[in-house]
């Protein structure tokens, strides 16, 4: 990989400085116009008549507030779009301009992306334009590093609600960008997001018969991730999910076919004695409780060494109450709502455990309505007690002494996950110690752990955590191509 790869043609995104109150008063001002829109989401095929709309999407902050509706495509819907999926003759040329232009056209409809991130996806503004700039980084990044290769057919992909934008944008970009046709399903929960940006999309130039969309559950995905005419597909969720597409595509589609799988993970951060702890507790806050905790990315195990774990705690909890949890629609907002009742019920269950326990140290209050989980701090003895991810803002704090670290390391490596890592310290021989014994696909030392940005720092991970190739990175593209033309994965 030649350092050319790197260098897309167009620079990253600036995105917004929300530090600036006038560019901050016009963000509000565009997305004020969307604060009570109602938006609606249907298949969107070839040529096939629209079904109404009428399962009601909601606000998981607001439960009275009802951002749109959507129909989700039906069998005949799947039919209809691989029967006429077309891939991308265009030149590829062609194809990276018509990319750039729907990213641009991102850029310009930023207020109503915003107003959906928040009232559909529940996204504080500071993760809403975070999450523009990722998609339209991608769009951007693919466009630029387009290989000389065969498109493999047609590609499906299927995106978690998490980053409703970005990954849906991501992984769309990239089978486009090599010359697939594309069937896109969204996650259940953002139906409308994913509506809007493949209409953008179509408004930029892509052909309706090369990118298609079919929103609905896990049926509609089932139904994509098992026919013979699927040449590849791209899937980004739950590790529990990504095996079940492996066995589905096993038994019925041809060998070989590419599954891209990106899926969770149980990520650690070590903060050793040394450590800086103003810059380690900034850090382990940004890590476990941006996006409420709702990144696959997000800290889940912080392991504390013995002689400052008490004086980084009180720090910590500190900082936890300066932390203003409620409607993202509020700019002041730091942590939102979780996704649905089904997960807020799944994490309360843990943390009603751990407190029946004795163990939880900290816990926040909850805002009077919506679909809230409480930022909270559990005491486990180690990592290798989670038994499972737990997707929203619930740390794990577990304490070490220093002859200990190659313990810790190992039970790092054995819950078989390999995402996100971080470790805090100005030792420089544990730094190199650490970070080659660690098994993870992004490695961060002294700052925080979630927020990869594409082109220069490839996102995925191993073992449980995904199969590369890492997105927003040299390798990607070329799984999407025809097998012959293909590498290995990074
Ligand atoms: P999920 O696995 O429940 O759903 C993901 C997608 O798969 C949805 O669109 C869903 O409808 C679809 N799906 C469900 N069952 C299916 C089936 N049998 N066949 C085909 N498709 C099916 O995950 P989620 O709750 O939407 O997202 C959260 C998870 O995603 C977390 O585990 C998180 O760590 C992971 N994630 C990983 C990354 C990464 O880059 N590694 C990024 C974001 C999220
Ligand atoms: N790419 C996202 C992050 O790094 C998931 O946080």
């Amino acid at each position: 990989t030649g350092p050319e790869l790197f260098q897309p043609e167009r620079p990253n995104s600036k995105g917004f400085d929300l530090h600036h109150t006038p560019t901050l008063d016009q963000i509000d001002a565009a997305r004020d116009q969307f604060r009570a829109h109602h938006w609606y989401a249907q298949p969107l095929l070839a040529d096939a008549a629209k079904p109404d709309a009428d399962e009601p999407v909601i606000n998981p902050a607001r439960p009275q507030d009802r951002p749109g509706a959507v129909a989700p495509a039906s069998a005949a819907d799947v039919e209809m779009a691989l029967a006429s999926a077309n891939p991308w003759d265009a030149p590829a040329a062609e194809r990276a301009g018509i990319l750039n232009a729907a990213a641009d056209l991102y850029e310009a409809h930023y207020g109503e992306l915003f107003a959906l991130l928040a009232r559909e996806a529940g996204k504080s503004l500071p993760d809403a334009v975070a999450e523009l700039r990722e998609a339209v980084d991608f769009l951007r990044y693919y466009a630029a590093n387009i290989p000389d290769a065969e498109p493999a057919g047609i590609f499906t992909c299927i995106s978690p609600w998490n980053f409703p934008l970005a990954i849906f944008s991501g992984q769309i970009s990239a089978a486009l960008a090599t010359g697939n046709a594309v069937l896109a399903k969204p996650a259940p929960q953002t139906p409308l997001i994913a509506h809007r940006a493949i209409q953008l999309m179509h408004e930029a130039g892509v052909p309706r018969d090369v990118l298609q969309l079919l929103p609905g559950g896990p049926a509609v995905g089932a139904a994509l991730t098992s026919d013979p005419r699927v040449s590849g597909v791209a899937f980004t969720g739950s590790t529990a999910t990504a095996l079940k597409i492996r066995a589905a595509m096993a038994g019925s589609m041809r060998p070989g076919t590419p599954l891209i799988a990106e899926t969770g993970g149980l990520n650690a951060m070590i903060v050793d004695s040394t450590a800086l702890p103003e810059q380690a507790v900034q850090s382990i806050i940004e890590s476990a409780f941006q996006s409420a905790g709702q990144r696959c990315s997000a800290l889940r195990c912080l392991y504390l060494q013995e002689d400052i774990a008490d004086d980084v705690l009180t720090m910590l909890k500190g900082a936890m109450d300066a932390l203003s949890v409620g409607d993202p629609w509020l700019l002041s907002t730091d942590c939102g709502p979780v996704i649905d009742e089904q997960a807020r019920q799944g994490i309360a269950e843990h943390v009603t455990k751990a407190r029946h326990e004795g163990r939880v140290l900290k816990e926040l209050p909850l805002p009077p309505e919506g679909i809230f989980v409480a930022p909270t701090l559990i005491e486990i003895p180690g990592i290798a007690a989670l038994e499972r991810e737990v997707f929203g803002p619930v740390l794990h704090i577990a304490r070490f002494k220093s002859q200990e670290i190659d313990k810790i390391i190992a039970d790092i490596n054995a819950t078989g996950y390999g995402l996100t890592f971080g470790l805090h310290t100005r030792i420089d021989d544990r730094v190199q110690h650490v970070t080659e014994a660690i098994h993870a696909g992004n490695i961060y030392v002294n700052r925080n752990q979630i927020g990869a940005i594409v082109g220069s720092q490839p996102f995925g991970g191993e073992g449980l955590s995904g199969t590369g190739p890492k997105a927003g990175g040299p390798n990607y593209m070329i799984r999407f191509c025809a097998p012959d033309r293909q590498s290995t994965a990074d």
